[in-house]
């Protein structure tokens, strides 16, 4: 018998823990997070909700199939939330193995999993079981100044080895749908920011960076465009398409937001200028520093998300004012978990990331 459980894999990174933690508060089904806790994840962001009896945590592998079978096997949830991923384009361009191996092989060995379980359901279970599969905005490629937003009929153009790892794990997931009849789900995100975003990614990077004193690396011109949304929004996203969304669909998420790199640098650094007039450096944008930019850097992305809009009825809640002063609140008060997270191989990877990327200080 399926029960009322979601298996969620990645559940210990950004996303994942932001999802869990909403989920716990507003939904009633047990939870069961099947996390590798890769540098990524981290099972502190989860501290809240670890002692609730509906949470189960699982370590293991995606790629597992053993694993991911006898989870299936032990749990019988009624839908997986897949974002096990490797995620960072600047890792994907150093050594893009694990995004083969995590993105492409994990997703495949999911999907087979999930297929050889979803068969032996019953009739009615297996209507109503979801594979819902959380992918980017990244895998549509580049827009020009006037090109209109991906829509989920954009042709994809994938230009890093993170995007076309995700491009092609949408593809399987696409296959097993119109192949075996498998009941998928697909989300295409821009990008998130909010609570528990690793500093590798830009904004807690700007943010950890302007206090203390470091320079603020800004790829090229600093004119490339990215669509953001705050984390909790696209959670709710997540979950309006699991209860709604048609079986074998896409839909594109996005937060309305289009901004240069340049303007949310800027504009963090205003509001630390506001919260935190101690700092070693006053004003924080004499740190931003004009570096070499990223090898095949994407120039723009913007989402239509008139789609789930229309159909779902979801909208963001956060503007990108309201949303960035969360974020830069929640930095502020867990101190103690950038702590943990920027220690040993966060500091190595930063060495090797920014080693060869000299630049020029705007001040
Ligand atoms: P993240 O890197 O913060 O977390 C990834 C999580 O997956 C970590 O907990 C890690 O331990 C786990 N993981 C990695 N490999 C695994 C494996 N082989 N088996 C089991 N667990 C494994 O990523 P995120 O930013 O939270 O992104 C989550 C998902 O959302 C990804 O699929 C990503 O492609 C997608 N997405 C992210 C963004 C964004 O802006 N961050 C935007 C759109 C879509
Ligand atoms: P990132 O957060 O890595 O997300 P993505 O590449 O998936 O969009 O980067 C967001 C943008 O910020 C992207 O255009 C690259 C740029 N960037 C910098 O300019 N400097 C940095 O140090 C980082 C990490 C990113």
């Amino acid at each position: 018998m399926m029960k009322n459980t979601i298996l969620v894999t990645g559940g210990a990174g950004f996303i994942g823990s932001n999802f869990i933690l909403q989920w716990m508060e507003r939904e009633a089904g047990p939870v069961v997070n099947l996390d590798k806790l890769t540098y990524a994840g981290n099972l502190r962001n989860l501290e809240r909700v670890s002692a609730d009896p509906r949470y189960t945590f699982v370590h293991g592998d995606i790629a597992n199939r053993k694993i991911v079978g006898e989870c299936l096997r032990d749990h019988r949830p009624r839908a997986i939330v897949h974002f096990a991923a490797e995620s960072h384009v600047d890792r994907s361009i150093l050594g893009p193995d694990d995004f083969i191996r995590t993105n492409v092989g994990g997703t495949f060995a999911l999907l087979e999993e999930a297929r050889a379980y979803w068969t032996a359901l019953t009739a009615g279970e297996r209507e109503s079981f979801r594979f819902l599969h959380v992918s980017t905005d990244e895998v549509y490629g580049s827009l020009g100044p006037g090109d209109p937003a991906f829509s989920e009929k954009t042709a994809y153009a994938p230009n890093s080895p993170y995007s076309a790892s995700k491009a092609a794990s949408d593809h399987l997931v696409r296959a097993y749908h119109h192949t075996y009849q498998l009941p998928t789900l697909t989300t295409n995100c821009s990008n998130n920011y909010g609570p528990y975003q690793f500093p590798e990614k830009l904004i807690p990077l700007m943010i950890l960076n302007a206090r203390a004193g470091k320079t603020l690396p800004v790829y090229g011109d600093g004119q490339n465009v990215r669509d953001w949304i705050y984390v909790g929004d696209h959670c709710e996203a997540v979950r309006t398409v699991l209860a709604q969304g048609r079986a074998g669909e896409t839909y594109n998420i996005g937060g309305w937001n289009e901004k240069t790199n340049v303007e949310i640098v800027e504009t963090i650094c205003e509001l630390l200028d506001e919260f935190c007039p101690k700092d070693p450096v006053i004003p924080h944008r004499n740190l931003i520093t004009f570096v070499k930019d990223r090898p095949g850097h994407d120039r723009r992305y913007a989402i239509d998300a008139h789609k789930i809009e229309r159909e779902l009825k979801w909208h963001p809640r956060e503007t990108f004012e309201s949303g960035i002063r969360k974020t830069i609140f929640w930095y502020l008060e867990n101190d103690e978990w950038t702590k943990e997270v920027t220690s040993g191989a966060y500091r190595q990877w930063v060495e090797k990331q920014y080693a060869s990327r000299s630049g020029v200080t705007r001040a």
